[in-house]
C-alpha cells in the first residue's frame, strides 16, 4: 500500500517516524509530507531518511520534470493519512482552503482520507473543531479520535494522539474490501484462570495473541465482532465489543449468553479443561511438605455450542496440541460438529503459544485439508477468515 503521510505543526510530529516504521514493518510504502510548521516539529531530513522517500514540504519547491506533485502524488498514493492533524489543518480540509501543499493535496486526492488528531484539550473541545471534524465526517473522511491523557502542555483531558497501532489499523480499515459486512462473529482469545484461593490459579501459556488477530481481520472486512478474552491479554485497538473474562465457566456462561447473536463463532481461546474441585476462601498457607488439589472438568464450550446450535451458525475450533496432532485435531472436529478446525503445534517455540507467528493446517469436515507456512498471526488470520467466506459462499 502507497501511503501519503501528512504531519502538521504538533508536538507529537514525532510520532510519525514511529508511524512510518510501523507501515513499512508490514511492506507498505510512505510518502511524508509536512507543512512548513511541522517543519518546526521534525526535520526533512529525518521523514526522508526513515520513509526513503522524498518528503515533500512545500508548493513551489522547484518543478521536477514539469511535475505538478500534488496531482502526481494524488494518483500515485492509495490513502491519505494525516497524523497529527492540527486544528489548523482539520479547518482548512473542512472549508476547502489550498493554501499550501498538504491543503491542497487534500482537495486534489479522490481516495479515502484517515485524520488523527492531536491538540490541547479546549482546542479540541472548541464549537469551530469540533464542527470541522463533523463535516470532515460527513464528508466520508476517517477520523481517529485522540485519547485522553496526559498533554503536551501539561494539562489533562482528550487530545492526545490516538495510539499509533489503531491509527495502522483504521488506515487498513479504510482500504479493506468489507465481504464481510452485516455478519456478527464471536470469537474467544487467550487462557482461562482456574482459582485455588484467592491469588492462585491453573492457567497455561496462550496470549490471545490469534484471537485478537482474527478479530481484527474481521473487523477490517467489515464485520462487527464480539470478542470474549481472558485476562492478561492485549489490548485491542480497533473498534469492536470485548467482553474480559476469567475462569473457563466464566467464559462458557458469556460465550453462551451471545451465541444466538452470532453467524460465525471461533473458540481460539485456550481454556482449561480442568478447574479446582474446590475454591479456597483464604489463602492457602504452606503447613505441609506436599499438597494435593482435586481437579474436575470444565464445561467443553464447543461441544455445548454445537448441541445449541440453533441457525446456521459456522462453528470453528482451534486444536492445541503437543502429539498426534492430527488424530486429536481429527476427533475435536468430528466430536464437536465443527465446520473446520485449525490445528497447530503448541510445543514448538517458534509458533503457538506467546508467539507473533503461526504455522497452521485446516482440516474441514468434508475431509480436505490445507497448510499454510509459518508467518505472521495477522496474515494466518487473514487465510483463516478467508476459508470461513468460502464456506459461507458454499
Ligand atoms: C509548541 C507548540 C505546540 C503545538 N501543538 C499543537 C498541537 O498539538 N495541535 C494543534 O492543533 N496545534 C498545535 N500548535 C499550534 C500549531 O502549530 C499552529 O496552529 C499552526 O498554525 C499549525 O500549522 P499547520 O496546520 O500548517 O501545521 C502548537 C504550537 C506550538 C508553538
Amino acid at each position: 500500500m502507497k501511503i501519503g503521510l501528512g504531519i502538521t505543526g504538533c508536538i507529537a510530529a514525532y510520532k510519525s517516524v514511529e508511524l512510518i516504521r510501523l507501515f513499512q514493518k508490514r511492506g507498505d510504502e510512505v510518502f511524508p509530507i509536512i507543512t512548513q510548521n511541522g517543519l518546526n516539529f521534525i526535520t526533512e531530513l529525518t521523514l526522508s531518511s526513515i520513509s526513503g522517500n522524498k518528503t515533500t514540504t512545500e508548493m513551489f519547491s522547484g518543478v521536477e520534470n514539469w511535475d505538478v506533485k500534488h496531482i502526481s502524488l494524488a494518483r500515485k498514493i492509495d490513502v491519505l493519512l494525516v497524523a497529527p492533524a492540527t486544528a489548523n489543518i482539520i479547518a482548512k480540509f473542512a472549508n476547502g482552503i489550498a493554501d499550501d501543499f498538504l491543503s491542497t493535496l487534500y482537495l486534489s486526492f479522490e481516495g479515502k482520507v484517515v485524520i488523527a488528531p492531536a491538540m490541547n484539550k479546549s482546542m479540541w473541545s472548541h464549537p469551530a473543531t469540533k464542527r470541522n471534524v463533523e463535516i470532515l465526517k460527513e464528508r466520508g473522511n476517517i477520523i481517529v479520535n485522540p485519547e485522553s491523557g496526559y498533554l503536551a502542555c501539561k494539562e489533562e483531558g482528550e487530545g492526545r494522539l490516538a495510539d499509533l497501532e489503531k491509527i495502522l489499523n483504521y488506515t487498513y480499515h479504510a482500504l479493506r474490501e468489507k465481504d464481510f459486512k452485516g455478519k456478527r462473529a464471536i470469537i474467544t482469545a487467550g487462557a482461562t484462570r482456574e482459582f485455588i484461593d484467592p491469588i492462585r490459579f491453573i492457567t497455561n501459556r496462550s496470549s490471545g495473541k490469534m484471537g485478537i488477530s482474527l478479530a481484527r481481520e474481521f473487523w477490517l472486512r467489515g464485520g462487527e465482532v464480539i470478542l470474549i478474552k481472558g485476562k492478561n491479554t492485549p489490548d485491542v485497538k480497533f473498534d469492536i465489543e470485548v467482553i474480559e473474562c476469567e475462569s473457563a465457566e466464566d467464559m462458557f456462561k458469556k460465550t453462551v449468553e451471545n451465541f444466538s447473536r452470532c453467524d460465525i463463532c471461533i473458540m481460539a481461546a485456550a481454556v482449561s479443561d480442568y478447574t479446582p474441585l474446590r475454591r479456597e476462601s483464604e489463602k492457602i498457607k504452606k503447613n505441609s511438605e506436599t499438597l494435593n488439589l482435586k481437579l474436575k472438568r470444565t464445561t467443553d464450550i464447543l461441544k455445548e455450542l454445537s448441541k445449541i446450535k440453533k441457525k446456521n451458525q459456522i462453528l470453528i475450533g482451534f486444536a492445541a496440541e503437543t502429539e498426534n496432532l492430527k488424530t486429536n485435531a481429527q476427533k475435536k472436529l468430528k466430536s464437536k460438529n465443527l465446520d473446520f478446525i485449525v490445528l497447530n503445534d503448541v510445543k514448538r517455540k517458534d509458533i503457538g503459544f506467546e508467539s507473533d507467528e503461526n504455522e497452521i493446517s485446516i482440516l474441514f469436515k468434508d475431509g480436505r485439508e490445507k497448510f499454510f507456512k509459518k508467518s505472521k498471526k495477522e496474515i494466518i488470520a487473514k487465510y483463516i477468515v478467508d476459508e470461513i467466506k468460502n464456506i459461507g459462499e458454499k
